[in-house]
């Protein structure tokens, strides 16, 4: 089964009247940007979502069994994937891209709360850490206890480097390293070297 044209124009048209009404007394042009789900569009990622926050209207097309008549892919701006698997249908990919998205409208999260997460700076997020200071022989590190904010600072920015280098190292590829990463990064070198000459 396929997906025809008629019911899926009529969804769209419908959504985007409604929109451009909802907003026609703002006196400004109003942004709609459609997305249609699909494993054959481009793999969504944190900077997607942040374009996407900007706009005033999504609409998210969802296929279901075998997906659309080919003529409904050339009405979406675009085609996002969320990744090289196939799902039943488009609903949850269309809540990953919604979910994402609203989490960054404001109001939603504390101002600069969104900067040091995954993704946000092309890094891993450093570890978290909560109270007690030790669980079951597990120590938190001692810098984190220390209220140095600068020493933190730090250790922050060498952890999630470390995070990414050893999780997902192709995150760093074509980076412009900054100064501090690029010392940093010669500090993790050296004490590696020194770890590989003791064993
Ligand atoms: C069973 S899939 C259709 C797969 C299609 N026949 C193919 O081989 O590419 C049904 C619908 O689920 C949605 N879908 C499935 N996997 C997806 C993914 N990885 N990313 C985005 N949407 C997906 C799409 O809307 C798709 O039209």
């Amino acid at each position: 089964m396929v997906l025809r044209c008629q019911p899926v124009a009529d969804a769209v048209e419908s959504v985007k009247r409604r929109g451009t009404e909802d907003r026609k007394d703002s006196g400004r042009k109003v942004s709609v940007r459609t997305i249609l789900l699909s494993p054959a569009g481009t793999v969504y990622d944190q900077k997607k979502a942040r374009e996407l926050a900007a706009q005033d209207h999504l609409i998210l097309i969802c296929g279901h069994y075998e997906g659309f008549d080919a003529r409904i892919y050339s009405w979406a701006d675009e085609l996002v994937s969320v990744g090289d698997y196939i799902l039943t249908g488009g609903e949850l990919p269309a809540m990953t891209v919604a979910d994402s998205v609203l989490r960054l409208l404001e109001g939603n999260l504390k101002e600069g709360g969104a900067g040091e997460e995954s993704f946000e700076n092309g890094l891993l997020e450093y570890p978290q850490y909560t109270k007690p200071a030790e669980f079951r022989g597990q120590k938190v590190p001692e810098v984190l206890l220390s209220g140095d904010h600068e020493a933190v600072r730090k250790w922050r920015l060498e952890a999630a480097l470390k995070e990414t280098m050893e999780r997902r190292p192709d995150l760093l590829e074509g980076r412009k390293f900054t100064e501090e990463e690029k010392a940093l990064l010669g500090e993790m070198e050296n004490q590696q070297d020194s770890r590989e000459q003791h064993q």
